[in-house]
C-alpha cells in the first residue's frame, strides 16, 4: 500500500504531521520545523529519501516505496535527552513485538535486530539556541520491504516483509509505531523506560569491540548506565564508559 496524505491524515489524526513523496533528509525538515515552533510530538514523514543521514556520518538508504523514514519533533527537559533515543529503539522493539517476529533485541546504542540483522536505526539530534534547548528531532529509518540482496549490507540488515514472510501496510505500522512512542514520550525520564531499553539489549555479557573512529576497544560488554554510556570491563580489568561508538561482537 502506498503512503499518501489523505491515508496518514485518516489514520493519524489527531496527530500534527508534515508528508514529502520525497525529501533530502525527515531531520533536516524536522530541524526547520522545530526552530520555527513545531510543537511536542509533530511528525515529518517521507516516502522517499535522497540524503538519508545515519548515525557516525553515514548515509541512510530509503528507496521510494519501501520503508519509513520518519522524524518526531520533541521537547523534553535537557536532563531527559539522553533517554530519547532509548524511546525511539524501544517503540520500534514493540512494533516488531506486536508483528509477532522473534528473536527481536536493541544493539547498543539504538539499532533495533531482528535475527541479529538490523532492521532499524534511530538518529536524535538536539537543537540548541546557546544554551537553551530548543527540542530535540527523534530521527527513525525502518526497512519494511527494501531488497538488501547484492548489496554490502545483505548480510547484516533484513526488511521487517522478509522477516515476517508477509506484505505489510505501512500506515498500519507508523500509525502503532507512533502510538507507542507517544505513550513512552509520557514516561521520559522515568526508571522505567531505562530498564525497558537495558532489557531489550543483546550485547551485555559479551565480549565486544567498540569503535568510534578515533580509537577501538575491546573487552566485556558489561552493563549500561542511566545515561546510556555502556560499560566495557577490558582484559586488565579497567571498566571504560563508552558514550558512543558502533559495536561487533568478539
Ligand atoms: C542509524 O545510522 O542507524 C540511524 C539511521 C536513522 C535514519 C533515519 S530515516 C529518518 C531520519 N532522517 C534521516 O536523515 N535519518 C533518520
Amino acid at each position: 500500500m502506498t503512503l499518501t496524505q489523505e491515508r496518514l491524515h485518516t489514520a493519524l489524526a489527531p496527530l500534527v504531521f508534515q508528508f514529502f513523496t520525497q525529501a533530502g533528509s525527515t531531520n533536516d525538515l524536522a530541524i526547520d520545523w522545530l526552530k520555527q515552533g513545531a510543537p511536542n510530538g509533530a511528525v515529518v514523514i517521507a516516502d522517499e529519501q535522497l540524503k538519508g543521514r545515519g548515525r557516525m556520518g553515514r548515509t541512510w538508504y530509503t528507496p521510494q516505496g519501501v520503508a519509513l523514514a520518519l522524524s518526531v519533533i520533541l521537547h523534553p527537559p535537557d536532563e531527559e535527552l539522553p533517554q530519547v533515543s532509548m524511546l525511539g529503539a524501544l517503540a520500534i522493539a514493540e512494533l516488531c513485538d506486536q508483528l509477532g517476529l522473534s528473536d527481536i533485541g536493541v544493539k547498543w546504542p539504538n539499532d533495533v535486530q531482528v535475527n541479529r540483522r538490523k532492521v532499524s536505526g534511530v538518529l536524535p539530534e538536539v537543537v540548541w539556541d546557546g544554551t537553551h534547548l530548543t527540542g530535540v528531532v527523534l530521527g527513525i529509518g525502518i526497512n519494511v520491504r527494501v531488497d538488501f540482496s547484492g548489496t554490502e549490507l545483505a548480510e547484516t540488515a533484513i526488511s521487517l516483509e522478509s522477516a515476517l514472510g508477509e506484505s505489510l501496510d505501512r500506515v498500519e505500522l507508523l500509525s502503532y509505531l507512533l502510538g507507542r512512542i507517544d505513550d513512552w514520550t509520557g514516561r521520559l525520564g522515568s526508571y522505567a523506560l531505562f530498564a525497558a531499553w537495558k532489557a531489550r539489549l543483546n550485547m551485555i555479557g559479551n565480549l565486544v569491540t567498540v569503535s568510534n573512529g578515533d580509537y577501538g576497544i575491546q573487552g566485556m560488554a558489561q552493563d549500561v548506565d542511566e545515561q546510556g554510556a555502556l560499560l566495557i570491563r577490558t582484559p586488565d580489568d579497567v571498566l571504560h564508559r563508552v558514550i558512543a561508538g558502533d559495536i561487533v561482537m568478539g
